[in-house]
C-alpha cells in the first residue's frame, strides 16, 4: 500500500516488438487497471538476457518498449515506468530469494522447459533462475496485484509461495501478491495454428499480429489466419482458429462472445475475418502515432527515464534494506 491505494506492478521483455498477444493480454489492462492502482511497471531487460541479444538491437527494443508503454495510455508522469536494469535492488534481493527456493519448484516451471528445449545450446542458470529474478521484481515494490497473460500464471504462484516462505520465518515482511489474469484476451493463439500461443519469437510472420504492424500487413494476416471447419462464427471448443479471432475482435470491440456471435450471425468466415482486421488495425492506429510522436522526442523520454529511475530507486531501496536487516546482514555505518 503506498498512500491509500494498492500497488500494481507487471513488465515485458525487452526483446523484439510487442505483439497483440502482449497487448491483449497485459499492457491493454494495465491501462484499465491505471487509475485504481499505485502502477510500477518495468522493462524487464535483465529478464532478456537469458537469450543472447545483439546489443545495439537490445538498447533500441528495451526504450521501443518504454515508448509502447507510453504509446498505450500509460503516463509517465503518473506511473512509474523504469527499466529493470537501473535498480540495482533487483539482483541483490533475487540473490536472497534464490536462498529461498527449491530447485525441485524450478524444475517443474513450464516456461523453463519450453526455452530450454528451444536454446539447447544456451541452458543457462539465468534461464534455471529466471522465476526468482521475477519474484524479486514483485517483492521488491510490495505489490498486491499482477497482471499477467496465462502464461506467467505459474511464476506468479511461485512467487506468493517464496513470499510465504520468507514471511513464516521473519514475519510479515513481503506483501504476498495476487495475480490479475483477465477474463478475455489471456491467451491470444497464433493465427497459423490455434494450439500455439502467439509469440514474438514466431518463425512464421503471419502467425503474430505485431503492435506496429502497418494496416496492410494486419489485414493481409487476419484474411491469412487459419480458421475451422463449418461456416458459422461460434465461440466453442470445436472451433478454436474461429474462437481465437472471435476473441480478439471481443476484445478490441469490448463485446462479448454472445454479442459478436450475434454481430456475425449469417455472415461468413470471409467477412469477419476482415471484419476482426479493420477492428484490430483501427484500435491500434492511436496508439501507432503516439509512439511515432514519442520516438522522435528524445529530451522527454530521456527525462521520464531518469525522473522513474529514481522513483522506483526510493520504492526498492525500503523493501531491500528491510530485507537484508531480517535475513541478519550486517547494517551499513552512516
Ligand atoms: P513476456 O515479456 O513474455 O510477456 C509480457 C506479458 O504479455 C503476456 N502475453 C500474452 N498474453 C496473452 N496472449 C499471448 N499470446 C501472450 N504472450 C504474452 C504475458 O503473460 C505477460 O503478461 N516473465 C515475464 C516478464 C516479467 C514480469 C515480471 C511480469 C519479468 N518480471 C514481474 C510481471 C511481473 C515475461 O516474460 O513476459
Amino acid at each position: 500500500m503506498l498512500g491509500d491505494k494498492k500497488i500494481l506492478y507487471s513488465g515485458m521483455q525487452a526483446t523484439g516488438t510487442l505483439t497483440l498477444g502482449n497487448y491483449l493480454g497485459a499492457l491493454k489492462n494495465w491501462v484499465t487497471l491505471n487509475e485504481e492502482y499505485e502502477c510500477i511497471y518495468g522493462v524487464m531487460d535483465l529478464h532478456s538476457l537469458t537469450v543472447r541479444q545483439v546489443p545495439a538491437e537490445f538498447r533500441k527494443n528495451a526504450r521501443s518498449l518504454y515508448a509502447l508503454y507510453v504509446a498505450a495510455g500509460l503516463d509517465p508522469e503518473k506511473n512509474c515506468i523504469y527499466y529493470q536494469s537501473h535498480v540495482s535492488g533487483h539482483a541483490e534481493l533475487s540473490w536472497i530469494l534464490g536462498c529461498f527456493t527449491y530447485m525441485g519448484e524450478l524444475n517443474r516451471m513450464t516456461q523453463f522447459k519450453d526455452k530450454a528445449s528451444k536454446h539447447a545450446d544456451n541452458v543457462n542458470a539465468g534461464l534455471y533462475t529466471y522465476p526468482v529474478l521475477m519474484a524479486a521484481d514483485i517483492l521488491l515494490y510490495q505489490a498486491d496485484v499482477v497482471p499477467v497473460g496465462v502464461d506467467q500464471k505459474q511464476h506468479l504462484e511461485i512467487t506468493r509461495d517464496i513470499a510465504q516462505r520468507f514471511n513464516a520465518v521473519y514475519g510479515d515482511v513481503l506483501t504476498v501478491p495476487e495475480a490479475y489474469i483477465p477474463k478475455a484476451g489471456a491467451k491470444i493463439m497464433s493465427l497459423q495454428d490455434p494450439q500455439k500461443k502467439m509469440s514474438k519469437s514466431d518463425e512464421n510472420a503471419n502467425a503474430t499480429i505485431l503492435l506496429l504492424d502497418d494496416r496492410d500487413s494486419i489485414l493481409r494476416k487476419f484474411k491469412r489466419a487459419v480458421t475451422d471447419s463449418g461456416s458459422e462464427v461460434r465461440y466453442a471448443a470445436d472451433k478454436p482458429g474461429i474462437s481465437n479471432l472471435m476473441e480478439i475482435y471481443g476484445c478490441v470491440a469490448g463485446k462479448d462472445m454472445a454479442a459478436v456471435e450475434q454481430e456475425f450471425d449469417g455472415k461468413g468466415y470471409g467477412e469477419f475475418k476482415t471484419a476482426v482486421g479493420e477492428a484490430v488495425a483501427d484500435h491500434l492506429k492511436p496508439l501507432q502515432a503516439r509512439y511515432q510522436e514519442l520516438m522522435t522526442d528524445k529530451a522527454y523520454l530521456d527525462a521520464m527515464i531518469k525522473q522513474n529511475d529514481e522513483k522506483a530507486q526510493g520504492y526498492a531501496v525500503k523493501t531491500l534494506r528491510k530485507v537484508q536487516k531480517k535475513v541478519g546482514l550486517t547494517e551499513r555505518i552512516r
